[in-house]
């Protein structure tokens, strides 16, 4: 007994040993801000963080609440005035060239063209993460804006079939209201009020007119009267919905579609991300068509990543995250968990619901019906969405605001605030 005891602690000694001498393998992490905290938000990263680890690379999450990204944008950036940049950042739109043109982001030339993203990816993502010849982001998924979600049961319920129009919207608003249901669930946060505004302004006019206002920095334009519209209706729709309308977050919205609170929805297609995660399915529990007047539009918002040059010490696990996040497999399985679509084109529409589909096919179709999100930073710079958001919240919670005070105040940050894109 005593020499086998001896034995055993030999052995442990030998095995301590033995481990102390080989070369200790230093485990690889990368570090990411992002602002995925939702259920679904968080499940789409994890998958992407699972992916990286059997590659043997640690995903250190910075994740940064607040819907649309506005806490995360200013963490980021003070983090990177203050010399602690991430190893990697969702960072979306015209900021990537931005942060590109000052030399803060690495390029990822050599994963893009071991991969031929240059075929893969539809010509708006290949622009979009390209500055001066180098790819300087890695696209993720594409979400669609113009969504309107509906909770089936009490369509069915009431007899009603999902509004294609908006007459046939307001018929439905009216009888969902009569059988005492809340018809349109809606936030007062500022970033919900635009984006909800947005699609209603595509709604009114063309993906051309919504690029002048929103990407142009146009002034004269905020004075034409399908803006007026659409600031009007901005405001009627709030007799559809909940009075007073809350600063709830949007994950809380999902939750009360979910359970039939609310019967319809205008929100980004991560809401359909979210309502997965509470058991609901598409086609089954709830179901998803083009906010009325957009069908044949795409007003999208792409979710990219940056790597942050800052030492090159993390090139490698930086590449390796570019690498997995455009691939077909993760691209299959994240975006169905995230509600967006795939950023490829050989992505496969038949494996899709009939929300993705939709989405993947309408985006296909190219440019000039796609429509880049104000609120969601792919139109303009930050200063002027934030200027215009402001405006429109301010708008929507006071009706003794009129229309065209809006549309002048709109237009006076445009001109003072413009793009650099209105000097072309
Ligand atoms: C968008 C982003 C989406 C989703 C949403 C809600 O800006 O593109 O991925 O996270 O905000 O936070």
């Amino acid at each position: 007994m005593k020499l086998s005891c001896l034995h055993y602690l030999t052995a442990l000694v030998v095995a301590g040993a033995l481990a102390a001498s080989a070369p200790a393998r230093a485990q690889q992490t990368l570090d990411v801000l992002h602002w995925w905290t939702s259920q679904s938000e968080r499940k789409a990263a994890d998958l992407l963080a699972d992916a990286l680890d059997k590659e043997d690379i640690q995903w250190r999450d910075a994740a940064i609440a607040g819907g649309a990204g506005i806490g995360a944008m200013k963490v980021l950036k003070s983090r990177l005035l203050s010399g602690r940049a991430p190893d990697s950042a969702q960072l979306i739109g015209p900021a990537i060239q931005e942060w590109a043109e000052l030399g803060l982001l690495l390029e990822l030339d050599t994963v893009s063209s071991q991969n031929n993203w240059n075929r893969a990816f539809f010509p708006t993502i290949w622009s979009l993460v390209r500055q001066r010849g180098h790819v300087v982001a890695v696209p993720i998924g594409i979400h669609r804006i113009n969504t309107l979600f509906y909770q089936r049961r009490i369509f069915n319920e009431l007899g009603l079939t999902p509004p294609r129009t908006w007459a046939e919207f307001e018929r439905a608003a009216e009888r969902i209201k009569r059988a005492g249901i809340t018809p349109l669930a809606q936030s007062s946060e500022p970033w919900q009020v635009s984006t909800l505004f947005e699609t209603l302004m595509l709604s009114e006019s063309t993906p051309a007119f919504y690029r002048q206002l929103f990407e142009r920095g146009n002034d004269k334009v905020w004075f034409d009267p399908r803006v007026t519209r659409a600031l009007e209706r901005l405001r009627r729709l709030k007799q559809w919905m909940p009075e007073p309308v809350a600063e709830t977050r949007w994950e809380s919205v999902a939750r009360q579609l979910a359970n039939g609170d609310v019967a319809m929805w205008v929100m980004g297609d991560w809401a359909k991300g979210e309502l997965q995660t509470m058991g609901q399915t598409v086609d089954e529990q709830f179901g998803c068509v083009a906010v009325p007047g957009t069908a044949d539009y795409h007003l999208y918002s792409v979710d990219t990543f940056v790597m942050l040059a800052e030492d090159y010490a993390s090139q490698g696990q930086q590449e390796k995250l570019a690498q997995l996040a455009a691939s077909p497999a993760i691209q299959a399985r994240y975006n169905q968990i995230k509600g967006s679509v795939s950023v490829r084109r050989d992505a496969d529409p038949n494996q899709m619901d009939s929300c993705a589909r939709a989405s993947w096919r309408t985006f296909n179709r190219g440019a000039l019906v796609q429509a880049p999100s104000l609120t969601h930073r792919m139109a303009s710079e930050e200063g002027l969405k934030d200027a215009i958001t402001a405006q429109l919240h301010r708008y929507f919670v006071d009706e003794h605001v009129p229309a065209s005070e809006t549309q002048r105040r709109i237009a006076s940050l445009a001109r003072a605030l413009g793009n650099r894109k209105s000097e072309d």
